[in-house]
């Protein structure tokens, strides 16, 4: 096919990229996966006992088309008004939302230079402009680098792919500092000592992000919702599509937050924290250097003989997927998901053979 007719279907900026490379997803189960941040653990048994009531005829019906009964349970749980939540299919659906209602092209968003790297990809899709502030050499955010006049400042809270957690009067005061919106990705504070909801309820321009995906246990499931000042949602509403939650998702999510699925979600994020530090200190006594990390992985550095990608290789022959990114300042480096106290011991005993 000529690339002049190619060239008259799409937008240069979207023949010119490259687009997101989502983690491997094997359909082996036997392999190992380390690779997605997801949780090894299952979803609740009441998650698993509605799904089971859930295929019949009411299939043929549309969903609720703002999940409001899905709202009114989060509203309560979290304690936010029912206007200011906006429910999507997983948290990258709201930040795609959240680019089409509010970033044209030449408008300005800024992200950490390491940090979850949809941002970037959204922004090009948008021809938006983009300004990375680097992390300092402890993975510290300078946030006076940051310009205080782009459309949407990014973070993660934990912030991937290290997973700490930057200071929340550091954020308070950029967010007063800056015109523009500042969106806090907390797709992992569940597995993190704080949160940045408080901030949010006396600061009109933040968004906290969250997903069913990790702590929940609902990756599969693609659940996300986003708390904010309700005179942002409406924005937002008015971008999403008609029925952008399905009836299956909305009811899954429902029953993901009786207090029974809770107790479970909180008895496996403390089992995951336990076997993150244990992780955290075998990589430190293997020679990787490994910083703290309040989410449900590690980042894990070490020069050597083997570089981090043939470790990544050598790993993933073995049947243990784990993640391995081309970033300049990552090329020494392994994203290392939490699993079962089984997975972790099989992956650390794989390692230590291949250093
Ligand atoms: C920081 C961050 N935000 C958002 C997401 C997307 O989550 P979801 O599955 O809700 O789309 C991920 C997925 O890994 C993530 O790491």
């Amino acid at each position: 096919m000529k690339n002049k007719v190619r060239s008259n279907w799409f937008r240069p900026a979207v023949l010119k990229m490259k687009g997101y490379t989502p983690g491997e997803q094997p359909n082996d189960p036997t392999v190992i996966k380390l690779n997605t941040n997801e949780s090894p653990y299952a979803p609740s048994a009441p998650i698993l006992k509605a799904f089971q009531y859930l295929v019949d005829e009411r299939l043929r019906l549309y969903p609720e088309p703002s999940a409001d009964t899905l709202r009114h349970a989060l509203s309560e749980l979290y304690d936010w008004p029912v206007e200011g939540i906006l429910v999507g299919n997983g948290s990258d659906e709201i930040l795609s939302i959240l680019f089409a209602a509010s970033v044209g092209k030449g408008d300005l968003v800024q992200y950490p230079d390491l940090t979850y790297s949809l941002y970037p990809i959204l922004a090009q899709i948008r021809e938006a402009k983009t300004k990375e502030v680097k992390l300092d050499v402890s993975f510290d955010l300078p946030f006076e680098k940051f310009s205080t006049n782009a459309r949407i400042t990014f973070l993660g809270y934990p912030n991937p792919p290290i997973g700490n957690c930057f200071s929340l009067k550091k954020i308070e005061a950029f967010a007063r500092k800056t015109k523009g919106l500042v969106l806090i990705d907390e797709a992992y504070v569940d597995f993190a000592d704080g949160n940045c909801l408080d901030l949010a309820r006396f600061n009109p321009n933040i968004l906290i992000l969250r997903t069913m995906s990790k702590s929940f246990s609902l990756a599969g499931v693609r659940l996300g919702f986003v708390f904010a000042h309700p005179e942002i949602i409406e924005q937002l509403m008015k971008v999403k599509d008609s029925y952008n939650v399905n009836r299956v998702t909305q009811a899954l999510g429902l029953a993901a937050l009786t207090s029974e699925s809770l107790e479970t979600v909180k008895k496996n994020v403390k089992k995951i924290r336990f076997e993150r530090d244990t992780m955290t200190e075998a990589l430190r006594n293997m020679g990787f250097s490994v910083p703290d990390s309040q989410a449900n992985f590690v980042l894990a550095t070490r020069t050597g003989k083997l570089t981090a990608e043939s470790l990544y290789k050598n790993l993933k022959n073995k049947g243990i997927l784990i993640r391995y990114f081309s970033h300049p300042r990552l090329r020494n480096s392994l994203r290392i998901t939490i699993g079962t106290p089984e997975q972790n011991r099989r992956l650390l005993t794989e390692l230590k053979k291949l250093l």
